[in-house]
């Protein structure tokens, strides 16, 4: 199974101020949906509550310690990241993507195989960062640059990275 990062991070990090996106990128928001349609997505609880609710045609694999928490039908917690990762096995999924947010991506950076991550060339404020990548671990395979526009508030690029 491959486990597939998808971040959109600013040029100094910032991923989201308080418990929202720092950005209007429609392109971003077009390209999630293209690649994550139909499959399983990763997510820290926290991630999850600022959808708001679950995705439409997606699988809601939340992570959370609060042994209260019920995920909405269709959609399922684990108190770990292992744990769900196991699920993903046993249920033979050919690949998960980890959504965020900053929690999540520091632990599941090691055991992922490829990132897909929007650059965006700007440095919001904010208060959760994605981690800065080594170079000795992570080669980028493919960039796609675009010009801000009305519907993109800056420039950005689409690049995917694959563990060396
Ligand atoms: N730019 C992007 O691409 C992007 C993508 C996603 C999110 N974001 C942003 O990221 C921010 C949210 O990130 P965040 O770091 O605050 O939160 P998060 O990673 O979404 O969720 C953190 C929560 O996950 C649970 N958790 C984390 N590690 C765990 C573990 N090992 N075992 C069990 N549960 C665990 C805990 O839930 P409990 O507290 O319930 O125990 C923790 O509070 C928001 O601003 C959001 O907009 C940005």
């Amino acid at each position: 199974m491959k486990i597939i990062l998808l971040v959109a991070k600013a040029t100094n990090q910032v991923i989201g101020k308080d418990n929202q996106l720092v950005w209007k990128l429609s392109a971003d928001l077009k390209r999630f949906k293209n690649l994550t349609t139909g499959h399983h997505l990763l997510m820290g609880r926290k991630t999850f509550e600022s959808l708001g609710r679950p995705l439409p045609n997606r699988t809601h694999l939340i992570i959370t310690r609060n042994p209260d928490f019920v995920a909405p039908e269709g959609h399922f917690a684990f108190h770990s990241v292992e744990d769900a990762i196991i699920y993903c096995t046993k249920h033979q999924l050919d690949k998960v993507f980890v959504i965020g947010g900053g929690e999540i991506y520091k632990e599941t950076l090691p055991l992922c195989d490829t990132l897909e991550i929007t650059e965006v060339e700007a440095s919001p404020e904010g208060d959760t960062v994605f981690p800065v990548l080594d170079p000795q671990i992570w080669k980028e395979k493919e960039r796609e640059e675009f010009a801000a526009d009305e519907n993109n508030e800056y420039p950005y690029a689409f690049v995917t990275y694959e563990k060396r």
